[in-house]
């Protein structure tokens, strides 16, 4: 884990809150993500945690507060792959490439492919989507975010959907990014192997602001009520013994 005393956070959100019609769905969120960790954001469902996202990627705006992002380049790494199925593998990396930067067709080339050799799919490049499985689609997904250099990605529920030995693939390939190429990650889950195999630091969400952040080892230990809710799947108040 970076030591993140030393450095300048690479997403500040202070104080931040934000209502769809008369539901306060953040109230007073502040946290710090620095470069080159994984931060998983963990809460009960519908506490938000895609809302945070989405106002990280820009799609959203908060109603008050601070946020702070020192960064340029995001990926986001969707929770159904979201391929096109009519394009290969090769077409569908391109695409965005082609779309959003001036790299020449040899810089493209290259980029995918080392970007699906970071996810080890080299050989699925002239395959069309329904051609892999879901883990595959997933992995292929994150390549193609991957292939814009971006220096954070953003992971919304990741292992949903995939059996247990593929979500584990995937979870190891989001530290390769972080030890071999420095990238920042969110992770949005509620998956608790998930949080465990993943996190330098792990972030509890609930009633629209954080209720309690730790370290992967402290949340691993920690007898106070939210992370033993989540590590043993009580409801909050039988942890609250
Ligand atoms: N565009 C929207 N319009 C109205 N309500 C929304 C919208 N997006 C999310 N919500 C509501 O905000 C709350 C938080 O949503 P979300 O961030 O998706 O939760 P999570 O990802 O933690 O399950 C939910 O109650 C959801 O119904
Ligand atoms: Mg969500």
């Amino acid at each position: 884990m970076p030591d993140i005393e030393q450095q300048n956070p690479i997403i500040s959100f202070k104080n931040v809150t934000l209502s769809f019609g008369n539901k306060q769905v953040l109230d007073g969120l502040t946290f710090d993500i620095y470069p080159k960790e994984i931060v998983t954001i963990a809460g009960p469902s519908g506490s938000g945690k895609s809302t945070i996202l989405k106002i990280i990627s820009g799609l959203l705006k908060p109603d008050s507060g601070e946020v702070t992002i020192n960064a340029e380049r995001f990926g986001m790494a969707f929770q159904y792959g979201a391929l096109f199925n009519s394009m290969t593998v090769k077409e569908n990396l391109s695409l965005p490439l082609e779309e959003t930067t001036d790299l020449s067709h040899k810089e493209i080339k290259k980029r995918v492919q080392e970007s699906l050799k970071i996810v080890e799919l080299e050989h699925t490049i002239d395959m069309y989507p329904s051609e892999l499985s879901g883990g595959m689609q997933k992995r292929i997904s994150i390549a193609r975010a991957l292939a814009l250099h971006p220096e954070i990605l953003l992971y919304d529920e990741p292992s949903t959907g995939l059996d247990p030995p593929t979500a584990a693939r995937l979870e190891e390939d989001m530290l390769k990014f972080r030890d071999k190429i420095g990238l920042t990650s969110i992770v949005v889950t509620h998956d608790v192997e998930t949080i465990m195999h993943v996190s330098d630091r792990v972030l509890i969400l609930d009633n629209g602001h954080i209720v309690w952040q730790g370290t992967n080892e402290e949340f691993r230990k920690d007898e106070s009520s939210y992370p033993c809710s989540f590590r043993e799947r009580k409801d909050i108040k039988e942890c609250n013994k």
